[in-house]
């Protein structure tokens, strides 16, 4: 099967500050991560991990190298493009440790909170949402509100949130990290569903090895470079 090429990065360089403030933090990374597959990025704290999601994110300038979103290259030593607030609209989710819900809105108007300021029209926001709901089995808590859900619930709607705007390309930055054991395994296997049946690119950083065994391939930043460890599937 040939695989599609979601991101690719090719000698991405990042470090902050300057002379005596320097920190290094990505040294030349060249690497591709596929449509379809759930890819977990591991490393010590302060190693990176952050800093690499937010690249390719397009939240965060690299300071050289290139990237590609899809066939859509978005950086050259410069954004390519003055609308990476678009590209980030359209083509990436993003799924934090903290979910993150707004806790005085319902979980349906958390969810066409982005849609409605992108004015998508509101029916066909709802529609989405009760869709994501039924699929996260949680339609009956449309009207609850964030607090009136449990840390695994809220954790599922923020997935949803992540996946209202159909991305190609989810950056799950410790999603797991406030849950327990099992509550962390439901959430890893259902981005592992979403990366398969919707054909998404997910990284998911992770401190938690138990989680590797459902990745597809294990990412991690090690002396500044960036390596894939063995491949499971
Ligand atoms: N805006 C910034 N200005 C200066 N240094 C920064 C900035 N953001 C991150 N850093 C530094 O870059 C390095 C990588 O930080 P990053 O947050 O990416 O690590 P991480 O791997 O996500 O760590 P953790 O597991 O603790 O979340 C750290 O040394 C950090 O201090
Ligand atoms: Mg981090």
């Amino acid at each position: 099967m040939k695989q599609e090429i979601a991101i690719k990065v090719v000698s991405l360089n990042k470090h902050f500050g300057a002379d005596d403030t320097l920190v290094d933090v990505i040294h030349d990374a060249n690497f591709e991560v596929y449509k379809g597959e759930l890819v977990a990025l591991i490393a010590p704290s302060g190693a990176g991990k952050t800093t690499l999601l937010m690249m390719l994110g397009c939240v965060d300038a690299p300071s050289a190298g290139k990237i590609w979103l899809g066939e859509q290259k978005v950086y050259d030593n410069k954004w390519i493009t003055k609308e990476t607030r678009k590209i980030r609209r359209e083509k990436i989710g993003f799924i934090f440790q903290a979910h993150y819900l707004i806790p005085f809105l319902n979980i349906m108007d958390n969810l066409i909170l982005l849609p409605q300021t992108n004015k998508v029209n509101e029916t066909e926001a709802k529609q989405k949402a009760r869709e994501l709901l039924q699929y996260f089995d949680i339609a009956e808590k449309e009207e609850a509100m964030p607090s009136q859900l449990s840390g695994g619930q809220n954790q599922r709607v923020a997935i949803a949130r992540a996946l209202m705007n159909n991305p190609e390309i989810i950056l799950a930055d410790e999603p797991t990290a406030a849950l327990d054991m099992s509550r962390s395994t439901d959430v890893v296997m259902m981005l592992k569903k979403i990366a398969k049946e919707q054909n998404v690119a997910i990284i998911m950083v992770t401190h938690d090895d138990r989680m590797l065994q459902y990745c597809n391939r294990v990412m991690k930043i090690q002396d500044k470079k960036v390596v894939f460890e063995t491949s499971n599937q």
